[in-house]
Parts: structure tokens; C-alpha cells; sequence
């Protein structure tokens, strides 16, 4: 009998107020874009991932929400291979070392929210994986150093690695070393922003993030005009709008780049469709509100799927929750902690 090595790690999801969308190199996981985004509290939308790793063990696995999950030749290979070279070093160095780096390892991860869902599975999901098994094999890998290696996993993984206001710089350089997430500020910078999360649908969605994104590169000329003229001033305007805690340009920049990357979506051909009826609608609601109350208290995005995300501060949670849960049917009820959440289900009928 052998000896099993095991460690645990739990990663939020992040909800980009820039958007991520294409890539430059496919492989190595290259965006088009430098991206910002807001990690969520571990209490609400988590993916909790425990590794094993034992000399019995004859293959790599891992069970995604109970169920196998293929791990051949795709982006977790990735992953993998380098967390496992950066074990070698270390075995290398200290030959008393158990040689887990030549060992297959089990991975279990459950997602306690909708995978593949639009609420960013796959950034939790990779995020919490190279965490794990950073901690299994000891690695001395810095936040920013293993956001690298979860980047090959999924882009927007790499900001999960991360907690607060997170920016992903693109980089420059071909091999990928200096395209990385950096925190832009820690959450208790700005203690009263808040999400509700609206899950609208928590089905799979029918175009996954990596190959809507590349129908987008290939075929929408407007995804041109978004990458070269739209995101980079927008940029420097989130990074300053999160520096000064400025709510109302935090705001008006986060819904208008969600529609900006949405506009692409519609812009490619074959179109993409993530938003449906009832995600129009919140769009519609979060603007009537605001007009309304004349100044930005509520500011949805949407990712890839039809679920919002709407960021507010708590000293508006009254009226902002109080218009969605008066509108919205069916609420299931809100947390009091960091976030909220509502569940919508498709197709109730909303006043605009
Ligand atoms: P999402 O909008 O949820 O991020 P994506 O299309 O980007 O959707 O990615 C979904 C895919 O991410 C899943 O089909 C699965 O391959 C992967 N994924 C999701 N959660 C996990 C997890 N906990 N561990 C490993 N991979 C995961
Ligand atoms: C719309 O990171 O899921 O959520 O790198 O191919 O795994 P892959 O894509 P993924 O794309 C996320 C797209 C987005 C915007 C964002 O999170 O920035
Ligand atoms: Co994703």
C-alpha cells in the first residue's frame, strides 16, 4: 500500500467589467485584449477542487461535479505539464522529496453554480486546480507566477487566482511569460460594491466561450474596431474608476463594455446568441433605475450566457434588490453577506 498525497483549494469566479474576448494564440491561451474583472466572495460562486496523487495511480483524472471528465490532449495537459516540471525542480534540488512529480494525480472539483453556465466555471474551475496541486507539490510560485499556468487553463482563470480588482495584462511577448494577472486593488478597497448574481438559465450554453471567441476573431470586423479603439482607453478609465471608488464610471463602463462585447458576438458569422429575452430585459430594468434614481446604481454585465451580474453598493441594496426581486418572479432570496443572489428562470414575464 502507498501513500496518497492529497491537498484542497477553493477559487471564486470573476465577473470581468472589461471583457476578455479573443485570442491571439490559441495554445498558449494569448488574449487580444489586456481585461479587468472583479473576484467574487468564496462564500457565494466557488469551484472547490481536491487533488490525490499516489505511484498506484495509472492515469491523470478528474471528476467534474461527479461525472468524468476528458482530460486528454486539451488545456488541463497544459497546465499539468508545467506545474509538473516546476515539481521536478524542486525534487531536483531536494532528493528527499517524494517524486510526485512522476506520479498520475486524481482531481476531484465541484462548481456549487451552473458550469459551463456563463458565470465563469471555467475560471474558478482552472484557478482552483493549479492551486491545489501548487499546494500538493509545495511550489514556491508566486499569485501572479501561477496565474500564468492557469491562464493556459482558461484566459479568465488566471484572474481567480486573485481576490478584488484584478486586471489580466495581455503582454507583448510570444512565449506568454509577461501575460498575467496583477491585482489592481485588494476587495477591502472598496468594502461596500456588491454582485447579484441572476441566473437566468443554468444550462449549458450552446457555444462555449473558446470557440464562440474564435468564430468572433475570425469573421467580425467589428471585433477589430472593439480590440484596437473601444478597450484600450477603457483600460486606463476602469483602472482609475476602481482607484477613486467612482461608482457612476465603474459602472457606465461596465454595462457599455458587456453590450460592446455582445455587439461582436451579434457581429460574428455565424452570429452568436448569449443573451436571450429575459437578459434583455434586466438590461432594460438596470437602465429604467437608474434613470429613475438619475444616477448609475446599478450596473449589469453578462458573460458568455444569458446570466447577469449586477454590481451595486450596499447603501443602494434596497432599491436595487427591491426592484429586481419586485419585478423578477420567483426569487429564490438573497444572502446579507457579499453578494446576492437571485434566480430568474427563463421566459417570466418582466415589466420594462
Ligand atoms: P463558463 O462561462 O462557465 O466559464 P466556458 O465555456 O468558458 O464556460 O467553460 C466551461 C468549461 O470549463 C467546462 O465545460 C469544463 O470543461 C471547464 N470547467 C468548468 N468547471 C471546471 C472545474 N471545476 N474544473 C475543471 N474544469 C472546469
Ligand atoms: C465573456 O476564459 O472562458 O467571460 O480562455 O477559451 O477558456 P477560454 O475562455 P474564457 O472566456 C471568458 C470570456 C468572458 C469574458 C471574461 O471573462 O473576461
Ligand atoms: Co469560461
Amino acid at each position: 500500500m502507498h501513500e496518497i498525497y492529497t491537498a484542497s483549494s477553493s477559487a471564486p469566479v470573476n465577473i470581468a467589467v472589461l471583457k476578455y474576448w479573443g485570442k491571439r494564440d490559441t495554445n498558449l491561451n494569448l488574449p487580444t485584449n489586456s481585461s479587468i474583472s472583479v473576484t467574487l466572495s468564496q462564500k457565494d460562486l466557488r469551484t472547490l477542487t481536491t487533488v490525490n496523487s499516489s505511484r498506484n495511480f495509472e492515469k491523470d483524472s478528474l471528476y467534474l461535479n461527479g461525472v468524468s471528465h476528458s482530460i486528454e490532449n486539451d488545456r488541463t495537459t497544459n497546465c499539468l505539464e508545467q506545474l509538473r516540471s516546476l515539481r521536478q525542480q524542486l525534487e531536483e534540488d531536494d532528493p528527499n522529496l517524494p517524486k510526485l512529480s512522476q506520479w498520475k494525480l486524481h482531481i476531484i472539483s465541484e462548481n456549487n453554480f451552473p458550469t459551463a453556465a456563463g458565470l465563469a466555471s471555467s475560471a474558478a474551475g482552472f484557478a482552483a486546480m493549479v492551486a491545489a496541486i501548487s499546494k500538493l507539490y509545495e511550489l514556491p510560485q508566486d499569485a501572479s507566477e501561477l496565474s500564468r499556468i492557469a491562464r493556459k487553463g482558461s484566459g479568465s482563470a488566471c484572474r481567480s487566482m486573485f481576490g478584488g480588482y484584478v486586471a489580466w495584462e495581455m503582454g507583448e511577448k510570444l512565449d506568454g511569460t509577461d501575460s498575467k494577472a496583477v491585482q489592481i486593488a485588494p476587495p477591502e478597497h472598496w468594502p461596500n460594491m456588491k454582485a447579484a448574481i441572476c441566473i437566468v438559465s443554468d444550462l449549458k450554453k450552446d457555444v462555449s466561450s473558446t470557440s464562440g471567441m474564435q468564430t468572433t476573431v475570425q469573421t467580425s470586423e467589428l471585433f477589430q474596431y472593439r480590440v484596437n479603439q473601444v478597450v484600450p482607453p477603457r483600460y486606463s478609465q476602469m483602472v482609475d474608476a476602481i482607484k477613486n471608488r467612482d461608482f457612476e464610471t465603474f459602472g457606465t463602463l461596465t454595462m457599455k463594455d458587456s453590450n460592446s462585447f455582445h455587439a461582436t458576438c451579434l457581429d460574428s458569422y455565424p452570429p452568436i446568441f448569449y443573451l436571450t429575452d429575459t437578459s434583455k430585459k434586466i438590461i432594460k430594468l438596470i437602465h429604467t433605475l437608474n434613470d429613475a434614481i438619475g444616477k448609475v446604481v446599478a450596473a449589469y454585465t453578462f458573460d458568455a450566457g444569458p446570466n447577469a451580474v449586477i454590481y451595486y453598493e450596499s447603501e443602494n441594496e434596497e432599491v436595487v434588490l427591491g426592484v429586481l426581486f419586485g419585478v423578477l418572479s420567483n426569487v429564490d432570496g438573497w444572502n446579507e453577506m457579499n453578494s446576492a443572489t437571485l434566480k430568474v428562470p427563463e421566459g417570466v414575464p418582466l415589466s420594462s
